[in-house]
């Protein structure tokens, strides 16, 4: 892959507008078609949650058996099992040996099972989540503008779809099994709590302010450092996608320290925010853990007054203060997964702001099944979107069906952004493009491109055989001669001749292991078999020697004669016989004309023509 130019503004760095609530309300928009499953995740915590709650209750049962006394029946446990099973002929220790040990087992295995299905299914919502997170991610890069591409580069785009994603799994998976299952459980154990005792409670309702508190400060630290550490993961990934695409640049200009530096920058700046995020969660958990601790003194002191005592059997105080003790743990993970959690919804952030930007415009209903390809420009302007240099310049051009056009000139003239209009990738600023009469705006953006075969200046191959490199996209399924034909067109077909497994060969990384000009030669193969009415070819055989360029001049020269070709080209020699030619500078036409005709007129054609040819 070629490196594109580089970012405007980072856009990274921009936080989206969304807020918290629209988050949430957005994640769990997700969750609904699911929501079965959802509901049987919560089923099985609520399981999970009571079983604890039934496990501290069993210890007043076993309690006030040992004590033998008259409240051993006051539980839930103990009053359950006595009510169904107890026969007066027997001792309440005798009993309580054989109900409580079988209590336990059960109330254990239900636990389980509750364990089991809660985070079973939890797991299973978490992870549509986040695939269907990640491919309307990358869905949304098959229809971003062009210039969200000029915008981002490629390691920060890549990142949010690795890291980011990553991220929100994290939150989804690991916190919200936690997040529900933690959070019944305090509300289980506290709900016993206030039946065994509610003013006991109040101590709790004391502190929680506290707690909410320190929740909610930590909370909004994790977030900013969250978000910068996935900048920074964008930074560290472009860095990288970088050194490896031009390792050999980096070599020969002596640029490792450089590169290096720029790495240890980013990765550093990660590491300070890591450890910042780190500092908030290692300081909030003691905190937290401090504050219940010292709510639970409190709670014995009151508990042991004698009053609270005189209305509590020894079984039940117990009950009560394990019940308390158990909270720990709970408050303690929930607020463990805070940093999780925020991770996740400083990503679900940003993943959703990339979800908000508009898609390419393809608002156009025309549609035609063939055109002419006649092409009219009309009054054209256009400058790239943020930047304010005037690219295209009040540009007219109208180029019959069936007529080749050469375009000439200096490099930065506009060629390349002309015909990047015509296939509308970008949008002009004012004037349009007409194809058959028919502005191409009015057309289905599918339809208008399925007219369009372009050969771009920077020749992309996927990683995949030859075969299927010429035969990509909608193209898949044309007889197998047909390759072998428009290969043979391209003047490809000797060096695949010569590949390990011919056509079949499978192609490195963006066709690692093939020249520039053998690039070039299959990309014009699959523009030759797209046998669209407009061809376009983007200095498309700058790589060729003369020899193959003249050859393949010939072959193209044959397609060409039905179709409307639009040629830019470096060497001036190849575009001598075009129908026309058009001069181009500074973003407009500066001159028109056949070949003999504008290299009578002198000028820039002339010029550039005659150095060409004094070299
Ligand atoms: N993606 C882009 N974003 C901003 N400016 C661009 C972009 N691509 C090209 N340009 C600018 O537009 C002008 C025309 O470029 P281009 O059409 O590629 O020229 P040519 O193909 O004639 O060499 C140049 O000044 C170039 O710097
Ligand atoms: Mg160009």
């Amino acid at each position: 892959m070629t490196t594109r130019p580089r970012a405007m503004y980072s856009s990274t760095r921009r936080q989206g507008k969304l807020n918290d609530w629209e988050i949430y309300l957005r994640l769990l928009g997700y969750v609904v078609p699911y929501w079965y499953l959802f509901a049987l995740s919560l089923l099985g915590y609520l399981v999970y949650s009571l079983g604890n709650v039934l496990l501290a209750d069993t210890m007043q049962f076993l309690l006030d058996a040992l004590n033998d006394t008259s409240d051993v029946a006051n539980g839930i446990v103990s009053g359950v099992a006595y009510r169904l099973f107890y026969s007066p002929d027997m001792g309440r220790l005798e009993f309580a040996r054989v109900a409580v040990p079988l209590a336990i087992v059960l109330l254990t295995l239900t636990r389980a099972l509750g364990f089991f299905v809660g985070t079973y299914f939890m797991n299973h919502v978490a992870r549509h989540l986040v695939h269907e997170l990640r491919c309307e991610l990358f869905d949304k890069m098959l229809v971003a503008p062009s210039a969200y591409y000029d915008a981002h580069s490629q390691g920060v785009l890549i990142s949010k779809i690795t890291f980011n994603v990553e991220q929100v799994t994290g939150a989804a998976t690991k916190a919200l099994k936690i997040l529900v299952r933690e959070s019944l459980t305090v509300v289980a154990l506290f709900s016993y709590m206030l039946y065994l005792n509610w003013r006991l409670c109040l101590v709790f309702v004391a502190v929680a302010p506290l707690i909410a508190l320190v929740v909610r400060v930590v909370g909004r630290h994790f977030r900013r450092y969250s978000r910068r550490i996935q900048a920074s993961m964008g930074d560290v990934t472009q860095v990288s996608n970088e050194t490896i695409g031009a390792y050999r640049e980096v070599r020969i200009f002596g640029g490792q320290s450089q590169q290096r530096e720029r790495f240890r920058h980013a990765s550093d700046y990660n590491r300070v925010q890591s450890l910042k995020l780190a500092f908030a969660d290692a300081v909030s958990t003691p905190v937290l853990q401090t504050l219940l601790a010292l709510a639970l003194a409190a709670l014995v002191w009151f508990a042991l007054s004698p009053d609270i005592l005189a209305g509590f059997s020894a079984g039940s105080l117990v009950a009560f203060l394990i019940a308390a003790g158990q909270l720990g743990k709970p408050m303690r993970q929930l607020s463990g997964i805070q940093s999780v959690l925020q991770r996740g919804l400083a990503a679900a952030e940003d993943i959703f702001a990339q979800l908000d930007l508009e898609d390419e415009i393809d608002t156009g209903t025309h549609s035609a099944s063939r055109v002419n390809g006649h092409i009219a420009i009309a009054d054209l302007s256009f400058s790239y979107p943020g930047t304010d240099r005037v690219a295209l310049r009040n540009l007219s051009l109208d180029i019959p069906a069936g007529s080749t056009l050469a375009l000439v000139g200096r490099s930065g003239s506009g060629k390349s952004t002309l015909v990047q209009l015509i296939a509308r990738f970008y949008r002009p600023d004012s004037g349009q493009i007409l194809l058959d009469g028919v502005p191409i705006d009015d057309y289905r953006l599918a339809n208008l491109r399925s007219h369009i075969a372009l050969v771009s200046q920077e020749v992309t191959l996927f990683n995949d055989t030859v075969y299927n490199n010429i035969a990509y996209g909608a193209l898949a399924d044309v007889p197998r001669e047909r390759i072998d034909e428009v290969a043979r067109l391209a003047c490809a077909d000797v060096f695949i001749a010569r590949l390990p497994n011919g056509i079949d060969t499978v192609l490195g990384d963006d066709g690692g292991g093939l020249s520039g000009g053998e690039r070039q030669r299959v990309a014009i193969a699959r523009a030759i078999l797209k046998g669209a009415p407009v061809l376009i070819l983007d200095e498309a055989t700058s790589a060729l020697d003369n020899e193959s360029e003249n050859y393949i001049q010939q072959a193209l020269d044959n397609i060409m004669r039905q179709r409307t070709t639009i040629v830019i080209a470096h060497r001036l020699s190849t575009v001598e016989k075009a129908d026309c030619i058009a001069v181009m500078d500074a973003g407009t036409i500066v001159a028109i004309g056949t070949h003999d005709e504008l290299l009578q007129r002198g000028g820039i054609y002339a010029q550039l023509y005659h150095r060409e040819f004094s070299d």
